[in-house]
C-alpha cells in the first residue's frame, strides 16, 4: 500500500477532472466571537444524515475564514440561486469586509442568512475532522426552507450556470407503429423526436439502402374510434393528405413525398422538408413571401383537375348531402348531429352564407386550409406546402378566403399584397364577394370544429388549452368578417366602445410575452398570449353601429347577462334558455338584426378571450397528462 501522504495524481489534472463534477454553491455564515458576521463560498457541501438531519462541508485548512466560524456555535448554509454569481465571488475573496452593504436576517441560530437566496439550512456545529489539507465540518441541521421556484447557481469546470429542465423524453413509438414505418421506409426508424407539442407527430432518421433519410410520422388529428364518428374528421385528414399528395408528385407543386398511408394507425409517413413556418420579422419579408405562396396558389389552381380523380372521389364520399361543398358539408353535417343547444354565432354564420351565395362552376384542386403557417420557407423563399387534409376540389377564391381568416389569427399585414399577385398570376382580377363567402366558410370550419370541445372541455386533454384558444379567437375573427361585410371599418373609435380596458389588457399581455420570451416558459405559451393579445387589439377596431366592445352599462368589459337581456328585450336568468333564445333569435330575425347581432356576438367573443387573460403564457403541456397541480384550463363564461 502506499502511504497516504504520498502524491500519486497531478494537482492540475485533479482539479480538472473534478471540475466535471457539476455542484452547487452555497456561502456559509456564522457569526464570530467577536460579534462580526464571517462567510465562505463552498461548493463541498453535502447532506450527510436524514436521521438525524445532518449536513456538512469541507473547508480549505489555508482559509482565513473558516477558522473564525468554527468559534461559533451555529453556521447558516446559504444556497445561491442562479442570480447570485457576484455574491458568490465576494464571498470566493480573502479579506475585506465581505458583508459591507449587503443585505441579511438572522437564522433562528443567529447566523447570517442572506437575502434572495434559493434555500437556506440553520445548523449547529458537531463535529470538526481532518481530511486531507481540508477540514470536514458537520452540522446538525436545526431549521431549514427553500423558495419554491428558485433556480440554483451551479459551479461546473471552471464556470458558473444555472439547471435548465431537459426536454421531456420522446416516448417510444409503439412498436406496431415503429414496424410499419421500417416496413414502409426500408429501414428502422431512428432518433425519434417529438415535432410538436399538441398532434403527436415525430421526426425521425430512417437508415434505407440509399442512405440516411429524414421523414415525418404525422398522426391522424384524433384517435381513430373518434374520428370514426365525425364526417368532418374522418373525410379530411391523413388520409385525404397522402391521396392529395400522391397526385401532387410531379406537378410542379413543392410538396413532400408521402412514402405511405396507416389506415389502421391513421398516420402518415412523409419526407421531411427544410424551412420554417414563422414568417420573416420585417414587413417587407413577410410581403414577399406571401407573394410567392400566391403564385403557388395559381399554379395549382390552374392544374388539370382531370389527374384528382382520387381526390374527387373522396370528395362525394365525405359530401354531407347538404348544399356545402366540402369541409363545410362534413362539419355543418357534425354540427347538425350534435347533441345540446345550438351555437348563435354558427347559425349566424351560416345563415349569413344563404344569403351571399357563389356562383358554382369554377373548380380546382384547393390547398384548403390555405394561409400562413400552412407553408415552410428558408432563405426568403417558400419549400414546401404543407398541410393537405382539408385539400378538394372546389372554387379557386375558397383559399383566399381561407388565408384572409388566417390572416385574422396571424396576421401577416400581406393580405393585399397576397390577393394583388394571385390575381396577376391568374391574369384576372378576384372576385371579392366570393372572398367574403370563403373566409365566413373557413371560420365556421374552424369554429364548429373546435366549439364542441370547449362546450365539455377536458382539461387534461393536452390540447384542450389550444382548442380555448382557437374558439375565442375564431369567434372573433369570425364577427370581424361579418362586421366588415356590412361595411364597418375595420378601424373604429376605441374610446367611445370602452376599448380603453382592452388596449391596456393587450398591452399587459404583450407585456407578460416580452417576459415570458426572456424567461424560460415553453414558446407554446408565448404564442397564444401573442395570439391573444393581438386578437384584443383588433378587438378594440371591431364594431360599427351598435357593434362596438363596450357593454351597455358604458365603458368596460360588457356584462354579459344585461347585454343579452339588452338583445332580448328581456331579462333571462337561466343561461340555457339565453343561449336558446339568442338561437331563436337568430333563426327568426337575422336579416332585420343583423347588425345588431353581429356587435352583441363580437362583444360575446371579447368576453371569451378577457376570460383567457389569466392564463396567458401558461400553457406549458408537454402533450403528456397534466400533472394535478396544473389549472384545469379556464372557466369560460357561459354563453348565455
Ligand atoms: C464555486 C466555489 C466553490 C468553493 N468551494 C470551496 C470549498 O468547498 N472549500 C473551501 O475551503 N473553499 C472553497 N472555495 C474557495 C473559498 O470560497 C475561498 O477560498 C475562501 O473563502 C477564501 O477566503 P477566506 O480566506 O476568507 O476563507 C470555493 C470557491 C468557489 C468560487
Amino acid at each position: 500500500m502506499r502511504p497516504a501522504s504520498a502524491l500519486t495524481v497531478d494537482p492540475a489534472h485533479f482539479r480538472r477532472v473534478l471540475g466535471h463534477f457539476p455542484t452547487g454553491v452555497v456561502v456559509i455564515t456564522a457569526i464570530d466571537a467577536a460579534g462580526c458576521p464571517v462567510g465562505m463560498a463552498v461548493g463541498s457541501f453535502t447532506s450527510v444524515s436524514l436521521d438525524p438531519p445532518l449536513v456538512g462541508f469541507l473547508p480549505d485548512r489555508s482559509s482565513t475564514s473558516f477558522p473564525r466560524i468554527r468559534t461559533a456555535a451555529s453556521f447558516c448554509v446559504n444556497v445561491l440561486a442562479a442570480d447570485q454569481r457576484e455574491l458568490c465571488q465576494r464571498f470566493a475573496s480573502r479579506g475585506g469586509d465581505k458583508f459591507a452593504g449587503l443585505e441579511w436576517a438572522p437564522a433562528p441560530s443567529g447566523a447570517p442568512r442572506l437575502a434572495g437566496v434559493a434555500a437556506w439550512i440553520d445548523c449547529d456545529l458537531v463535529s470538526v475532522s481532518e481530511a486531507g489539507d481540508h477540514y470536514f465540518v458537520l452540522g446538525r441541521v436545526r431549521e431549514l426552507d427553500a423558495q419554491a421556484d428558485a433556480t440554483p447557481l451551479v459551479f461546473h469546470r471552471g464556470g458558473y450556470g444555472g439547471i435548465e429542465p431537459l426536454p421531456p423524453p420522446t416516448p417510444p413509438l409503439p412498436p406496431e407503429l415503429a414496424s410499419w414505418i421500417e416496413r414502409v421506409a426500408g429501414g428502422p426508424p431512428r432518433r425519434v423526436r417529438r415535432l410538436d407539442r399538441w398532434r403527436s407527430n415525430h421526426v425521425l432518421d430512417v437508415d434505407t439502402p440509399g442512405g440516411t433519410r429524414t421523414m415525418v410520422v404525422k398522426a391522424p388529428r384524433v384517435p381513430m374510434a373518434v374520428q370514426s364518428r365525425s364526417r368532418a374528421l374522418s373525410g379530411y385528414g391523413t388520409h385525404r393528405e397522402s391521396v392529395v399528395l400522391t397526385a401532387l408528385a410531379g406537378s410542379g407543386i413543392a410538396v413532400p413525398t408521402a412514402h405511405g398511408y396507416s389506415a389502421e394507425h391513421g398516420t402518415l409517413l412523409l419526407e421531411w422538408m427544410p424551412g420554417h413556418t414563422a414568417l420573416p420579422d420585417t414587413p417587407a419579408g413577410r410581403a414577399a413571401l406571401l407573394r410567392e405562396y400566391a403564385r403557388q396558389l395559381a399554379v395549382l389552381h390552374a392544374l388539370d383537375t382531370g389527374r384528382f380523380a382520387e381526390v374527387a372521389a373522396l370528395d362525394s364520399a365525405a359530401g354531407s348531402g347538404g348544399t356545402e361543398p366540402g369541409p363545410l358539408g362534413a362539419v355543418l353535417a357534425d354540427y347538425d348531429r350534435r347533441p345540446g343547444p345550438g351555437d348563435p354565432l354558427l347559425d349566424l354564420a351560416r345563415w349569413w352564407l344563404t344569403q351571399h351565395p357563389v356562383p358554382g362552376g369554377e373548380r380546382c384542386l384547393l390547398h384548403g386550409d390555405a394561409g400562413p403557417g400552412q407553408f415552410l420557407a428558408e432563405d426568403g423563399r417558400i419549400t414546401a406546402l404543407l398541410d393537405w387534409e382539408l385539400s378538394h376540389l372546389g372554387h379557386p377564391m375558397s383559399d383566399l378566403g381561407y388565408a384572409r381568416f388566417r390572416e385574422g389569427l396571424y396576421p401577416s399585414g400581406a393580405f393585399d399584397a397576397f390577393v394583388t399577385e394571385y390575381s396577376a398570376a391568374c391574369g384576372r382580377p378576384v372576385d371579392r364577394p366570393a372572398i367574403d363567402y370563403f373566409t365566413v366558410a373557413a371560420g365556421l370550419v374552424m369554429l364548429a370544429g373546435v366549439s364542441a370541445d370547449v362546450r365539455r372541455p377536458r382539461a387534461h386533454h393536452p390540447e384542450a388549452l389550444q382548442r380555448f384558444w382557437w374558439d375565442a379567437v375564431a369567434r372573433m375573427a369570425l364577427c370581424q368578417v361579418l362586421g366588415e361585410s356590412l361595411g364597418h371599418p375595420p378601424q373604429d373609435t376605441a374610446a367611445e366602445t370602452g376599448g380603453d380596458d382592452l388596449e391596456a389588457l393587450a398591452g399587459l399581455l404583450s407585456a407578460r410575452l416580452e417576459r415570458s420570451a426572456a424567461g424560460t416558459k415553453v414558446p407554446g405559451g408565448a404564442e397564444h398570449t401573442l395570439l391573444l393579445a393581438r386578437a384584443l387589439e383588433r378587438a378594440v377596431s371591431l364594431g360599427g353601429p351598435g357593434g362596438g366592445t363596450g357593454g351597455g352599462s358604458g365603458g368596460g368589459l360588457p356584462d354579459a347577462e344585461a347585454d343579452t337581456a339588452e338583445l332580448l328585450g328581456r331579462h333571462l336568468p337561466d343561461a340555457r334558455r339565453r343561449q336558446d333564445e339568442v338561437c331563436a333569435l337568430v333563426r327568426e330575425h337575422a336579416a332585420e338584426r343583423l347588425d345588431e347581432l353581429v356587435g352583441y356576438l363580437g362583444r360575446r367573443a371579447v368576453r371569451r378571450l378577457a376570460a383567457l387573460a389569466p392564463l396567458a403564457g401558461t400553457d406549458t403541456w408537454d402533450g403528456g397528462p397534466a400533472p394535478a397541480e396544473r389549472p384545469l384550463g379556464p372557466v369560460l363564461p357561459e354563453f348565455s
